[in-house]
Protein backbone atom coordinates (compact mmCIF):
# COMPACT_ATOMS: atom_id res chain seq x y z
CA UNK A 1 0.00 0.00 0.00
CA UNK A 2 1.30 3.00 -0.96
CA UNK A 3 0.98 6.33 1.76
CA UNK A 4 0.28 9.79 0.34
CA UNK A 5 2.79 11.12 -1.31
CA UNK A 6 2.76 14.32 0.92
CA UNK A 7 4.07 12.41 3.91
CA UNK A 8 7.15 11.02 1.72
CA UNK A 9 8.04 14.16 0.49
CA UNK A 10 7.84 16.11 3.79
CA UNK A 11 10.62 16.16 6.01
CA UNK A 12 9.48 15.20 9.53
CA UNK A 13 10.75 16.53 12.57
CA UNK A 14 10.28 14.37 15.81
CA UNK A 15 10.06 16.15 18.99
CA UNK A 16 10.42 14.34 22.03
CA UNK A 17 9.72 16.03 25.83
CA UNK A 18 12.49 15.14 28.15
CA UNK A 19 12.42 18.40 30.11
CA UNK A 20 10.72 17.03 33.53
CA UNK A 21 11.95 16.47 36.75
CA UNK A 22 10.36 13.12 37.66
CA UNK A 23 10.30 13.78 41.55
CA UNK A 24 7.89 10.77 41.94
CA UNK A 25 10.84 8.15 40.93
CA UNK A 26 12.91 9.56 43.73
CA UNK A 27 16.14 9.43 41.94
CA UNK A 28 19.14 11.50 41.20
CA UNK A 29 19.00 10.13 37.84
CA UNK A 30 17.13 12.00 35.30
CA UNK A 31 13.57 10.19 34.67
CA UNK A 32 14.43 9.82 31.12
CA UNK A 33 17.27 8.05 31.96
CA UNK A 34 15.80 5.42 34.14
CA UNK A 35 16.51 1.94 32.46
CA UNK A 36 14.25 -0.08 30.94
CA UNK A 37 15.47 -3.76 29.75
CA UNK A 38 18.15 -1.94 30.28
CA UNK A 39 18.07 0.66 27.95
CA UNK A 40 17.03 4.17 29.03
CA UNK A 41 13.76 4.90 28.55
CA UNK A 42 14.52 8.14 25.83
CA UNK A 43 16.83 5.66 24.13
CA UNK A 44 13.82 3.01 23.51
CA UNK A 45 11.84 6.45 21.89
CA UNK A 46 14.59 7.71 20.24
CA UNK A 47 15.17 4.03 18.90
CA UNK A 48 11.90 3.46 17.68
CA UNK A 49 11.34 7.65 16.05
CA UNK A 50 14.51 6.68 14.39
CA UNK A 51 12.77 3.64 12.41
CA UNK A 52 10.40 6.63 10.78
CA UNK A 53 11.84 7.15 7.01
CA UNK A 54 13.67 10.82 6.99
CA UNK A 55 12.93 11.58 10.41
CA UNK A 56 15.02 14.39 12.30
CA UNK A 57 15.07 14.13 15.79
CA UNK A 58 14.64 16.82 18.64
CA UNK A 59 14.78 16.23 22.32
CA UNK A 60 14.20 19.11 24.77
CA UNK A 61 16.28 18.79 28.16
CA UNK A 62 16.13 20.74 31.29
CA UNK A 63 16.61 18.82 34.28
CA UNK A 64 19.68 17.03 34.24
CA UNK A 65 20.25 17.99 30.73
CA UNK A 66 23.83 17.18 30.92
CA UNK A 67 23.69 13.57 31.76
CA UNK A 68 21.20 12.78 29.88
CA UNK A 69 22.88 14.38 26.61
CA UNK A 70 25.97 12.20 27.68
CA UNK A 71 23.51 8.81 28.40
CA UNK A 72 22.38 9.42 24.51
CA UNK A 73 24.39 7.45 21.37
CA UNK A 74 22.06 9.08 18.63
CA UNK A 75 22.73 11.88 16.67
CA UNK A 76 19.70 14.42 17.87
CA UNK A 77 19.41 18.12 18.31
CA UNK A 78 19.10 19.06 21.44
CA UNK A 79 16.82 21.54 22.93
CA UNK A 80 16.99 23.24 25.89
CA UNK A 81 14.02 24.63 28.41
CA UNK A 82 15.78 25.91 31.14
CA UNK A 83 11.72 26.33 32.84
CA UNK A 84 9.46 24.10 32.43
CA UNK A 85 6.22 25.95 31.82
CA UNK A 86 4.43 23.37 29.96
CA UNK A 87 4.07 20.82 26.89
CA UNK A 88 3.18 24.18 24.44
CA UNK A 89 5.82 25.84 26.05
CA UNK A 90 8.45 23.12 25.43
CA UNK A 91 7.73 22.29 21.73
CA UNK A 92 7.60 25.69 21.51
CA UNK A 93 11.84 26.01 22.06
CA UNK A 94 12.53 23.50 19.59
CA UNK A 95 10.35 25.52 16.58
CA UNK A 96 13.16 27.94 15.50
CA UNK A 97 14.85 24.67 14.53
CA UNK A 98 12.34 22.69 12.62
CA UNK A 99 12.22 23.70 9.16
CA UNK A 100 8.70 25.19 8.35
CA UNK A 101 7.66 22.40 5.43
CA UNK A 102 7.94 19.74 8.30
CA UNK A 103 5.78 17.64 9.67
CA UNK A 104 6.41 17.43 13.39
CA UNK A 105 5.71 14.79 15.71
CA UNK A 106 5.85 15.07 19.55
CA UNK A 107 6.82 12.12 21.66
CA UNK A 108 7.70 12.06 25.47
CA UNK A 109 10.85 10.59 26.94
CA UNK A 110 8.78 9.19 29.76
CA UNK A 111 6.51 6.97 27.24
CA UNK A 112 8.50 4.33 26.15
CA UNK A 113 6.79 1.82 24.54
CA UNK A 114 5.11 3.84 21.24
CA UNK A 115 5.38 2.04 18.22
CA UNK A 116 7.19 2.50 15.23
CA UNK A 117 3.85 1.29 13.29
CA UNK A 118 1.51 2.98 15.66
CA UNK A 119 3.55 5.97 14.95
CA UNK A 120 3.51 5.73 11.29
CA UNK A 121 -0.42 5.12 11.53
CA UNK A 122 -0.84 8.25 13.28
CA UNK A 123 1.63 10.28 10.99
CA UNK A 124 -0.67 9.08 7.79
CA UNK A 125 -3.49 10.90 9.45
CA UNK A 126 -2.50 14.28 9.29
CA UNK A 127 -2.45 13.83 5.44
CA UNK A 128 -5.84 11.86 5.27
CA UNK A 129 -7.70 15.36 4.51
CA UNK A 130 -7.53 17.28 1.61
CA UNK A 131 -5.27 20.40 2.56
CA UNK A 132 -2.31 21.16 1.45
CA UNK A 133 -0.69 21.07 4.87
CA UNK A 134 -1.88 18.59 6.33
CA UNK A 135 -4.66 18.29 9.73
CA UNK A 136 -4.00 18.17 12.99
CA UNK A 137 -3.28 13.53 14.19
CA UNK A 138 -3.85 12.76 17.92
CA UNK A 139 -3.44 9.83 19.71
CA UNK A 140 -6.02 8.84 22.05
CA UNK A 141 -7.02 6.10 24.07
CA UNK A 142 -10.27 4.93 26.18
CA UNK A 143 -9.74 4.45 29.54
CA UNK A 144 -11.78 2.84 32.45
CA UNK A 145 -10.36 5.93 34.46
CA UNK A 146 -9.47 8.92 33.08
CA UNK A 147 -8.42 10.77 36.18
CA UNK A 148 -5.75 13.15 35.75
CA UNK A 149 -6.16 12.81 31.80
CA UNK A 150 -6.59 15.80 29.39
CA UNK A 151 -10.34 14.93 28.02
CA UNK A 152 -11.03 14.59 24.32
CA UNK A 153 -14.15 16.91 23.89
CA UNK A 154 -16.04 15.88 20.69
CA UNK A 155 -19.23 17.64 19.61
CA UNK A 156 -22.77 15.80 18.77
CA UNK A 157 -21.36 14.40 15.52
CA UNK A 158 -18.42 13.70 16.67
CA UNK A 159 -15.89 16.06 15.59
CA UNK A 160 -13.15 16.48 18.16
CA UNK A 161 -13.75 20.47 19.51
CA UNK A 162 -10.93 20.71 21.83
CA UNK A 163 -8.57 18.87 24.67
CA UNK A 164 -9.48 20.10 28.84
CA UNK A 165 -6.95 19.43 31.25
CA UNK A 166 -8.60 17.33 33.98
CA UNK A 167 -7.70 20.25 36.65
CA UNK A 168 -9.30 22.60 34.34
CA UNK A 169 -12.14 20.22 33.30
CA UNK A 170 -15.69 20.81 34.43
CA UNK A 171 -17.83 17.29 36.30
CA UNK A 172 -19.49 16.54 32.99
CA UNK A 173 -16.14 16.73 30.84
CA UNK A 174 -14.70 14.61 33.60
CA UNK A 175 -16.84 11.75 32.79
CA UNK A 176 -15.58 11.53 29.65
CA UNK A 177 -13.36 8.70 29.12
CA UNK A 178 -11.23 9.23 26.13
CA UNK A 179 -8.02 11.03 26.80
CA UNK A 180 -5.45 12.41 24.73
CA UNK A 181 -1.83 10.37 25.34
CA UNK A 182 -0.07 13.55 24.27
CA UNK A 183 1.26 12.44 21.33
CA UNK A 184 0.42 14.14 17.78
CA UNK A 185 1.15 14.88 14.90
CA UNK A 186 0.73 18.29 12.85
CA UNK A 187 2.73 20.40 10.35
CA UNK A 188 5.51 22.76 11.27
CA UNK A 189 3.76 26.22 9.46
CA UNK A 190 0.64 25.35 11.67
CA UNK A 191 2.37 24.73 14.70
CA UNK A 192 4.54 28.03 14.16
CA UNK A 193 1.37 29.62 13.85
CA UNK A 194 -0.24 28.80 16.93
CA UNK A 195 2.20 28.36 19.50
CA UNK A 196 2.57 32.01 20.14
CA UNK A 197 -1.18 32.22 20.83
CA UNK A 198 -1.38 29.71 23.79
CA UNK A 199 -1.84 31.08 27.32
CA UNK A 200 -0.86 30.42 30.37
CA UNK A 201 -4.21 31.47 32.31
CA UNK A 202 -5.43 27.70 33.64
CA UNK A 203 -5.53 26.38 36.71
CA UNK A 204 -1.66 25.33 36.26
CA UNK A 205 -0.77 28.30 35.31
CA UNK A 206 1.23 26.68 31.93
CA UNK A 207 0.89 26.82 28.36
CA UNK A 208 -0.51 23.89 26.92
CA UNK A 209 0.09 22.18 24.04
CA UNK A 210 -3.50 20.99 24.09
CA UNK A 211 -4.41 24.28 23.54
CA UNK A 212 -3.71 23.83 19.87
CA UNK A 213 -6.60 21.73 19.19
CA UNK A 214 -9.41 24.34 19.90
CA UNK A 215 -7.03 26.89 17.51
CA UNK A 216 -6.85 24.13 15.11
CA UNK A 217 -10.74 23.57 14.94
CA UNK A 218 -11.41 27.40 15.10
CA UNK A 219 -9.94 28.14 12.04
CA UNK A 220 -11.02 24.49 10.08
CA UNK A 221 -8.22 22.30 10.38
CA UNK A 222 -8.98 18.94 10.11
CA UNK A 223 -8.82 17.10 13.84
CA UNK A 224 -8.17 13.54 13.47
CA UNK A 225 -7.74 11.29 16.23
CA UNK A 226 -6.40 7.48 16.04
CA UNK A 227 -6.33 4.87 19.00
CA UNK A 228 -2.48 2.95 19.50
CA UNK A 229 -2.32 -0.72 18.52
CA UNK A 230 -2.06 -1.47 22.12
CA UNK A 231 -2.94 0.21 25.47
CA UNK A 232 0.90 0.01 26.58
CA UNK A 233 2.16 1.97 23.68
CA UNK A 234 1.04 5.30 25.29
CA UNK A 235 1.58 4.66 28.73
CA UNK A 236 3.87 7.43 30.60
CA UNK A 237 6.07 6.34 33.09
CA UNK A 238 5.87 8.94 36.63
CA UNK A 239 6.77 6.28 39.26
CA UNK A 240 9.27 2.92 39.94
CA UNK A 241 5.59 1.37 40.12
CA UNK A 242 5.23 2.42 36.56
CA UNK A 243 8.39 1.61 35.06
CA UNK A 244 8.78 -2.28 36.72
CA UNK A 245 4.84 -2.52 35.25
CA UNK A 246 6.11 -1.91 31.42
CA UNK A 247 9.31 -3.92 32.08
CA UNK A 248 7.06 -6.96 32.52
CA UNK A 249 5.02 -5.62 29.39
CA UNK A 250 8.14 -5.10 27.24
CA UNK A 251 9.80 -9.01 28.32
CA UNK A 252 6.84 -10.72 27.87
CA UNK A 253 6.63 -9.65 24.43
CA UNK A 254 10.18 -10.53 23.93
CA UNK A 255 9.54 -13.76 25.52
CA UNK A 256 6.58 -14.18 22.98
CA UNK A 257 8.59 -13.02 20.15
CA UNK A 258 11.58 -16.10 20.63
CA UNK A 259 8.32 -18.72 21.39
CA UNK A 260 7.23 -17.92 17.92
CA UNK A 261 10.75 -18.85 16.56
CA UNK A 262 10.67 -21.78 18.29
CA UNK A 263 12.13 -21.22 21.81
CA UNK A 264 11.20 -23.91 24.45
CA UNK A 265 10.72 -21.18 27.29
CA UNK A 266 10.25 -23.25 30.83
CA UNK A 267 8.39 -19.74 32.02
CA UNK A 268 7.92 -16.93 29.57
CA UNK A 269 7.07 -14.56 32.83
CA UNK A 270 10.97 -15.59 34.18
CA UNK A 271 13.39 -14.20 31.01
CA UNK A 272 14.61 -10.78 30.94
CA UNK A 273 16.15 -9.62 27.82
CA UNK A 274 18.13 -6.67 27.99
CA UNK A 275 19.74 -6.47 24.43
CA UNK A 276 19.39 -8.47 21.64
CA UNK A 277 19.33 -12.47 21.89
CA UNK A 278 19.66 -14.59 18.13
CA UNK A 279 18.96 -18.07 18.67
CA UNK A 280 19.09 -20.72 16.54
CA UNK A 281 16.31 -23.48 16.10
CA UNK A 282 14.86 -25.44 19.11
CA UNK A 283 16.81 -23.94 21.75
CA UNK A 284 15.49 -23.97 24.99
CA UNK A 285 15.62 -21.56 28.30
CA UNK A 286 14.83 -22.63 32.18
CA UNK A 287 13.53 -19.99 34.28
CA UNK A 288 15.27 -17.53 35.37
CA UNK A 289 17.70 -16.20 33.11
CA UNK A 290 19.05 -12.96 32.11
CA UNK A 291 20.59 -12.01 28.84
CA UNK A 292 22.21 -8.83 28.37
CA UNK A 293 24.13 -6.98 25.04
CA UNK A 294 24.05 -9.24 22.36
CA UNK A 295 23.70 -12.93 22.66
CA UNK A 296 23.66 -15.62 20.24
CA UNK A 297 22.69 -19.17 21.04
CA UNK A 298 22.96 -22.08 18.24
CA UNK A 299 20.34 -24.49 17.07
CA UNK A 300 19.63 -26.86 20.55
CA UNK A 301 21.69 -25.16 22.66
CA UNK A 302 19.98 -25.63 26.21
CA UNK A 303 20.21 -23.04 29.32
CA UNK A 304 19.84 -23.71 32.84
CA UNK A 305 17.83 -22.10 35.16
CA UNK A 306 19.27 -18.95 36.57
CA UNK A 307 21.87 -18.07 34.38
CA UNK A 308 23.37 -14.82 33.44
CA UNK A 309 24.59 -14.44 30.06
CA UNK A 310 26.08 -11.33 27.85
CA UNK A 311 27.61 -10.84 24.82
CA UNK A 312 28.30 -14.23 23.86
CA UNK A 313 27.91 -16.39 21.54
CA UNK A 314 27.08 -20.58 22.06
CA UNK A 315 27.16 -22.63 19.04
CA UNK A 316 24.77 -25.23 18.17
CA UNK A 317 23.88 -28.18 21.25
CA UNK A 318 26.10 -26.70 23.79
CA UNK A 319 24.64 -27.33 27.26
CA UNK A 320 24.72 -24.89 29.95
CA UNK A 321 23.65 -26.38 32.93
CA UNK A 322 22.26 -24.23 35.99
CA UNK A 323 23.71 -21.04 37.90
CA UNK A 324 26.60 -20.05 35.51
CA UNK A 325 27.81 -16.83 34.66
CA UNK A 326 28.92 -15.67 31.30
CA UNK A 327 30.74 -12.71 30.05
CA UNK A 328 31.93 -12.27 26.93
CA UNK A 329 32.65 -15.49 26.14
CA UNK A 330 32.42 -17.44 22.58
CA UNK A 331 31.25 -21.17 23.13
CA UNK A 332 31.54 -23.73 19.98
CA UNK A 333 29.37 -26.56 19.51
CA UNK A 334 28.73 -29.63 22.05
CA UNK A 335 30.17 -27.77 24.70
CA UNK A 336 29.10 -28.54 28.24
CA UNK A 337 29.29 -25.27 30.99
CA UNK A 338 28.38 -25.69 34.83
CA UNK A 339 26.41 -25.68 36.87
CA UNK A 340 28.01 -22.65 38.71
CA UNK A 341 30.83 -22.05 36.32
CA UNK A 342 31.95 -18.58 35.27
CA UNK A 343 33.48 -17.48 31.46
CA UNK A 344 35.13 -14.33 31.59
CA UNK A 345 35.58 -11.79 28.95
CA UNK A 346 38.11 -13.80 26.15
CA UNK A 347 36.66 -17.16 27.30
CA UNK A 348 36.61 -19.40 24.70
CA UNK A 349 35.68 -22.89 24.37
CA UNK A 350 36.85 -25.29 21.15
CA UNK A 351 34.49 -27.97 20.28
CA UNK A 352 33.27 -30.38 22.91
CA UNK A 353 35.61 -28.75 25.60
CA UNK A 354 34.00 -29.25 29.45
CA UNK A 355 34.09 -26.51 32.27
CA UNK A 356 32.48 -27.80 35.19
CA UNK A 357 31.21 -26.62 38.63
CA UNK A 358 32.83 -23.56 40.66
CA UNK A 359 35.27 -23.49 37.63
CA UNK A 360 36.57 -19.66 36.40
CA UNK A 361 37.96 -19.19 32.72
CA UNK A 362 39.22 -16.01 31.78
CA UNK A 363 41.19 -14.92 28.54
CA UNK A 364 42.04 -18.44 27.58
CA UNK A 365 41.22 -20.86 24.62
CA UNK A 366 39.91 -24.69 25.81
CA UNK A 367 40.96 -26.94 23.32
CA UNK A 368 38.44 -29.30 21.51
CA UNK A 369 37.48 -32.27 24.07
CA UNK A 370 39.67 -30.72 26.66
CA UNK A 371 38.02 -30.47 30.36
CA UNK A 372 38.12 -28.06 33.21
CA UNK A 373 35.98 -29.79 35.13
CA UNK A 374 35.85 -29.11 39.14
CA UNK A 375 37.17 -25.98 41.10
CA UNK A 376 39.95 -24.62 38.72
CA UNK A 377 41.05 -20.92 37.78
CA UNK A 378 42.32 -20.67 34.10
CA UNK A 379 43.18 -17.31 33.36
CA UNK A 380 45.44 -16.17 30.39
CA UNK A 381 45.91 -19.95 29.20
CA UNK A 382 46.02 -21.51 26.02
CA UNK A 383 44.90 -25.42 26.61
CA UNK A 384 45.62 -27.81 23.87
CA UNK A 385 43.06 -30.66 22.52
CA UNK A 386 42.54 -33.19 24.74
CA UNK A 387 43.52 -31.99 28.02
CA UNK A 388 42.38 -32.69 31.15
CA UNK A 389 42.79 -30.26 34.13
CA UNK A 390 42.67 -31.74 37.57
CA UNK A 391 40.30 -30.65 40.46
CA UNK A 392 41.71 -27.49 41.79
CA UNK A 393 43.85 -26.82 39.18
CA UNK A 394 45.01 -22.73 39.45
CA UNK A 395 46.94 -21.02 36.81
CA UNK A 396 48.97 -18.64 38.59
CA UNK A 397 49.10 -15.69 36.00
CA UNK A 398 49.27 -12.56 37.99
CA UNK A 399 52.66 -11.73 39.82
CA UNK A 400 51.10 -8.37 41.71
CA UNK A 401 51.94 -6.18 38.95
CA UNK A 402 51.62 -8.23 35.43
CA UNK A 403 49.76 -11.06 33.89
CA UNK A 404 51.55 -13.97 31.89
CA UNK A 405 50.86 -16.96 29.74
CA UNK A 406 50.63 -20.55 31.00
CA UNK A 407 50.42 -23.00 27.70
CA UNK A 408 49.19 -26.59 27.73
CA UNK A 409 49.45 -28.95 24.93
CA UNK A 410 47.26 -31.51 23.86
CA UNK A 411 46.53 -34.53 25.58
CA UNK A 412 48.36 -33.38 28.90
CA UNK A 413 47.08 -34.56 32.34
CA UNK A 414 47.40 -32.10 35.25
CA UNK A 415 46.99 -33.41 38.50
CA UNK A 416 44.93 -32.46 41.10
CA UNK A 417 45.71 -29.20 42.86
CA UNK A 418 48.40 -28.02 40.88
CA UNK A 419 49.51 -24.40 40.66
CA UNK A 420 51.06 -24.08 37.49
CA UNK A 421 52.92 -20.84 37.75
CA UNK A 422 52.93 -18.44 34.72
CA UNK A 423 54.68 -17.71 32.72
CA UNK A 424 55.28 -21.34 31.91
CA UNK A 425 54.80 -24.40 28.91
CA UNK A 426 53.77 -27.57 29.82
CA UNK A 427 54.31 -29.49 26.43
CA UNK A 428 52.02 -32.59 24.60
CA UNK A 429 50.93 -35.67 26.78
CA UNK A 430 52.75 -34.79 29.63
CA UNK A 431 51.44 -35.69 32.92
CA UNK A 432 51.91 -33.16 35.96
CA UNK A 433 51.38 -34.94 39.57
CA UNK A 434 48.88 -33.85 42.05
CA UNK A 435 49.34 -31.11 44.58
CA UNK A 436 52.79 -29.76 42.29
CA UNK A 437 53.34 -26.27 41.88
CA UNK A 438 55.34 -26.13 38.23
CA UNK A 439 57.79 -22.84 37.69
CA UNK A 440 59.81 -24.40 35.00
CA UNK A 441 58.55 -25.90 31.52
CA UNK A 442 57.89 -29.44 31.25
CA UNK A 443 58.35 -30.87 27.90
CA UNK A 444 56.54 -33.45 25.58
CA UNK A 445 56.03 -36.88 27.47
CA UNK A 446 57.63 -36.06 30.77
CA UNK A 447 56.31 -36.38 34.06
CA UNK A 448 55.89 -33.36 36.49
CA UNK A 449 55.93 -33.65 40.09
CA UNK A 450 57.07 -30.88 42.25
CA UNK A 451 55.65 -31.69 46.07
CA UNK A 452 57.03 -32.53 49.12
CA UNK A 453 58.09 -36.26 50.17
CA UNK A 454 55.48 -38.01 51.99
CA UNK A 455 57.16 -39.15 55.28
CA UNK A 456 55.30 -41.95 57.13
CA UNK A 457 55.98 -42.39 60.97
CA UNK A 458 55.06 -45.05 63.06
CA UNK A 459 53.31 -45.45 65.91
CA UNK A 460 53.00 -41.66 66.15
CA UNK A 461 51.28 -40.29 69.56
CA UNK A 462 48.88 -37.34 69.46
CA UNK A 463 49.29 -34.92 72.49
CA UNK A 464 46.93 -35.26 75.28
CA UNK A 465 45.17 -33.34 77.31
CA UNK A 466 46.72 -32.64 80.98
CA UNK A 467 43.54 -33.44 83.77
C1 LIG B 1 -0.17 15.80 29.43
C2 LIG B 1 -1.29 16.37 28.57
C3 LIG B 1 -2.57 15.61 28.87
C4 LIG B 1 -2.38 14.13 28.64
C5 LIG B 1 -1.19 13.62 29.45
C6 LIG B 1 -0.88 12.21 29.08
C7 LIG B 1 -0.77 18.74 28.31
C8 LIG B 1 -1.07 20.12 28.76
N1 LIG B 1 -1.45 17.77 28.90
O1 LIG B 1 -0.52 16.06 30.77
O2 LIG B 1 -3.61 16.10 28.04
O3 LIG B 1 -3.56 13.43 29.00
O4 LIG B 1 -0.03 14.41 29.16
O5 LIG B 1 0.11 11.72 29.94
O6 LIG B 1 0.05 18.57 27.43
N2 LIG B 1 7.43 18.39 29.82
C9 LIG B 1 8.53 19.12 29.45
N3 LIG B 1 8.50 20.46 29.67
C10 LIG B 1 7.46 21.11 30.23
C11 LIG B 1 6.34 20.34 30.61
C12 LIG B 1 6.35 18.99 30.39
O7 LIG B 1 9.50 18.58 28.94
O8 LIG B 1 7.53 22.31 30.38
C13 LIG B 1 7.41 16.92 29.61
C14 LIG B 1 7.40 16.21 30.96
O9 LIG B 1 8.72 15.88 31.34
C15 LIG B 1 6.58 14.98 30.67
C16 LIG B 1 5.67 15.39 29.52
O10 LIG B 1 6.24 16.56 28.96
O11 LIG B 1 7.37 13.93 30.25
C17 LIG B 1 4.23 15.60 29.93
O12 LIG B 1 4.18 16.67 30.84
P1 LIG B 1 3.23 16.69 32.08
O13 LIG B 1 3.33 18.00 32.74
O14 LIG B 1 3.43 15.47 32.89
O15 LIG B 1 1.81 16.60 31.39
P2 LIG B 1 0.53 15.93 32.00
O16 LIG B 1 0.02 16.76 33.11
O17 LIG B 1 0.76 14.50 32.26
CA1 LIG C 1 2.47 13.10 32.86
Amino acid sequence: MSQPSSSIDLPLAIVTLAAGKGSRMKSDLPKVLHPLAGKPMLQHVLDSASQLAGARQYVVIGHGAEQVQAAMTQDVCWVMQSQQQGTGHAVAQAMPEVPDDAVVLVLYGDVPLISTSTLSALLAETHASAEQTGGLALLTIELADATGYGRIVRDDSGNIQAIVEHKDATQEQRTIREVNTGILAVAASHLKRWLPLLSDSNVQGEYYLTDIVALAVAEGTAVRAIHPQYGHEVQGVNDRLQLAGLERVFQRQQADELMRLGVALADPARLDIRGSLTVGQDVSIDVGCIFEGDVVLGDGVSIGPYCVIRNSQLAASTQVEAYCHLDDAAVAQTCTIGPYARLRPGAELADGAKVGNFCEVKKSRIGAGSKVNHLSYIGNADVGVGVNIGAGTITCNYDGVNKATTRIGDNAFIGSNSALVAPVEIGANTTIGAGSVIVREVTDQQLAIARGKQRNIDGWQRPQKKS
